[in-house]
C-alpha cells in the first residue's frame, strides 16, 4: 500500500484513503468468524485493481461446503469433522453429503448407490478411444481426455434433470474410465464393472480381475481405498477446484470443467505430489543414509529438490488428513504383512523435518500426499494411477463446487485484472529497420 493509500477498519467496513478521497467498503463475515473485505466496487469507485500473485489473500467466492482452519489444522465438510467422516461414512455417504448438502438417510443414500451403480458402464465406443492413444500414455492425461470426450456421448448436459444425470454419469464412471486407461497402459483386455459390488471393490475389481481367471477383493483394500477417498473429496479453493469453477464460470458443461479440474491436479505442486512422494522414498531406499542427505539438499536453495508432500498453503500446522494416514498406514501395513522400507523412511523424513529448524520456522508439516503413496502401494495400485486415485476421490468435490457456483445468485464469469508491466505504445519499424 504506497503512502497515498489508508485502509481503516470499523464495524462493517473498512474505508480505503487514496488520492485525498475516502472509499467505503463492506465487511462479509463468515459462519466460523472469518472477515473478508468486499472489493467488488473497488474499480469502479476507485480506478485501483488489487494485485495478489498466488491468490494467497483473495476470497472468490462464498461457499458453504468445506471449512478449513489451517492454523488449528481444522478440515471440515459441511460442517463435519474429516476425523467423525473418516469412521462413521462410506465414501458414497460423503459424495451425497458433498452433493447435497446433509448426509443421506438410509433410503436416500441406497436410492443414490442404485442411481449410481446403473451407469457405471461405458459406451462400448470407448474402446476405439482408448484404443486410438499409445500404449505407454499417462493415465492422468488419459482420464481428462475421457472425461472431456463423455461430452460427445451426451450431448444435452444442460438444464437441471440433465446435469442431475451427468453428476450420476460421472460419479458412476469415473472408476470405470480410470480403470480401462490402466487396462490399456498394460495391454489388457478391458474388464466390464461388476454391479453388485461397492463402489470401492468394483473400482479394484476392475483393475485387477483379467478375464483368464477369478479375482475376489479383499474387503480391507477397498476399505482402505473407501479412506482414501473421503479424505480427498473436498477441500474448498484449491488449484483445481478454482480451475472446475473457472472453466465452469464461462457455462461450459460440467464435463468439460471436471476434465480442466483433472489436468489442473496433475500438477507435482498438487495432487501430481503423491506420485513425486513414492519415487522420493523409492529412490531414497536405494542408498543408505541418504534420508538425512534428502533433507538438506531439500533445504538447498539451489537444490531443485524439494521434500515432497510437506508444505501447504493453507496448513501451517499438521495437516488433519496426513494425521489420519499415517495412522492408517501402520494399520494396513501391518494387516497385509510384507515390507515396511518406504513407510520407515516416510517417518525418519518427518521426524528429521519437524526438528529442523528449516522447516520448523516455515511451518512445513507433512500434507495428505506424504503418507497416501505408501497405502497405494500396498494396495497394489500402481505408482501412474496414484494421482488418478486423488482425482476420482476429489470428483465429488469439483462437482459440489461446480453446482455451488452454477447457483449462485451472484454467478459472474471469472475474468480477473492484471497489472500490464510491458512495453508502452510504439510503431512498428520495417523489417530492414529492426534489430
Ligand atoms: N520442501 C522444501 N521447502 C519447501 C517446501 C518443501 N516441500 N514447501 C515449501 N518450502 C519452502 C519454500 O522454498 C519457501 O521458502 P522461502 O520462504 O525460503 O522462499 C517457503 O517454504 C514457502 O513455500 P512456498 O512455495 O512459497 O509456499 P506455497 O504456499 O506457495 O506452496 C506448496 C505450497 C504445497 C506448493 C509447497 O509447500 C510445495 O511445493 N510442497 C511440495 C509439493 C506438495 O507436497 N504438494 C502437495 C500439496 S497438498 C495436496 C494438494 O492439495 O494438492
Amino acid at each position: 500500500m504506497t503512502p497515498e493509500t489508508t485502509l481503516m477498519s470499523a464495524r462493517d467496513s473498512v474505508q480505503l484513503v487514496y488520492q485525498g478521497k475516502s472509499f467505503q467498503m463492506p465487511l462479509v463475515r463468515g459462519t466460523e468468524g472469518e472477515v473478508g473485505v468486499d472489493i467488488s466496487k473497488l474499480r469502479q469507485e476507485t480506478g485501483l485493481v488489487t494485485l495478489d500473485p498466488g491468490y494467497g489473500n483473495t476470497g472468490s467466492c462464498q461457499s458453504s461446503i468445506t471449512f478449513i482452519d489451517g492454523e488449528k489444522g481444522i478440515l471440515r465438510y459441511r460442517g463435519y469433522p474429516i476425523e467423525e467422516l473418516a469412521v462413521q461414512c462410506d465414501f458414497l455417504d460423503v459424495c451425497y453429503l458433498l452433493l447435497y448438502g446433509e448426509l443421506p438417510t438410509k433410503d436416500q443414500l441406497s436410492k443414490f448407490a442404485n442411481e449410481v451403480t446403473h451407469h457405471t458402464m461405458l459406451h462400448e465406443n470407448f474402446g476405439r478411444f482408448f484404443g486410438a492413444l499409445p500404449k505407454d500414455a499417462h493415465p492422468m492425461p488419459v482420464c481428462a481426455a475421457a472425461v472431456a470426450a463423455l461430452t460427445t456421448f451426451y450431448q444435452d448436459a444442460e438444464g437441471e434433470d440433465s446435469i442431475h444425470q451427468s453428476v450420476l454419469r460421472l460419479i458412476a464412471k469415473m472408476p470405470t474410465l480410470a480403470a480401462y486407461s490402466y487396462k490399456h497402459s498394460i495391454g489388457q483386455p478391458s474388464i466390464y464393472p461388476r454391479n453388485a459390488l461397492d463402489y470401492c471393490s468394483n473400482f479394484l475389481y476392475m483393475m485387477f480381475a483379467t478375464p483368464c481367471e477369478e479375482y475376489f477383493v479383499d474387503p480391507m483394500f477397498a476399505k482402505a481405498l473407501d479412506l482414501l477417498w473421503i479424505l480427498h473429496a473436498d477441500h474448498e479453493q484449491n488449484c483445481s477446484t478454482s480451475t472446475v469453477r473457472m472453466v465452469g464460470s464461462s457455462k461450459a458443461n460440467l464435463y468439460a470443467s471436471i476434465s480442466s479440474g483433472i489436468s489442473a491436479l496433475w500438477g507435482p505442486l498438487h495432487g501430481g505430489a503423491n506420485q513425486q512422494v513414492i519415487e522420493m522414498l523409492e529412490s531414497i531406499a536405494m542408498t543408505e543414509g541418504s534420508a538425512d542427505k534428502f533433507v538438506q539438499r531439500a533445504k538447498d536453495k539451489n537444490d531443485t529438490a524439494r521434500l515432497m508432500g510437506f508444505g501447504h498453503r493453507v496448513y501451517k500446522s499438521y495437516d488433519p488428513r496426513a494425521k489420519i494416514l499415517k495412522k492408517a498406514c501402520t494399520d494396513v501395513l501391518s494387516r497385509i504383512g510384507g515390507n515396511n522400507q518406504l513407510l520407515d523412511i516416510a517417518m525418519r523424513l518427518e521426524e528429521l523435518a519437524l526438528h529442523d529448524e528449516y522447516f520448523v520456522s516455515r511451518k512445513l508439516y507433512p500434507n495428505v500426499d506424504f503418507y497416501s503413496g505408501v497405502i497405494y502401494k500396498a494396495l497394489g495400485i500402481p505408482v501412474n494411477m496414484f494421482t488418478v486415485m486423488f482425482a476420482i476421490g476429489r470428483l465429488p468435490g469439483w462437482i459440489a463446487q461446480w453446482l455451488e457456483m452454477r447457483r449462485d445468485p451472484q454467478f459472474r464469469i471469472g475474468r480477473p485484472r492484471q497489472l500490464y508491466t510491458g512495453a508502452t505504445q510504439r510503431a512498428i519499424l520495417p523489417i530492414e529497420k529492426r534489430g
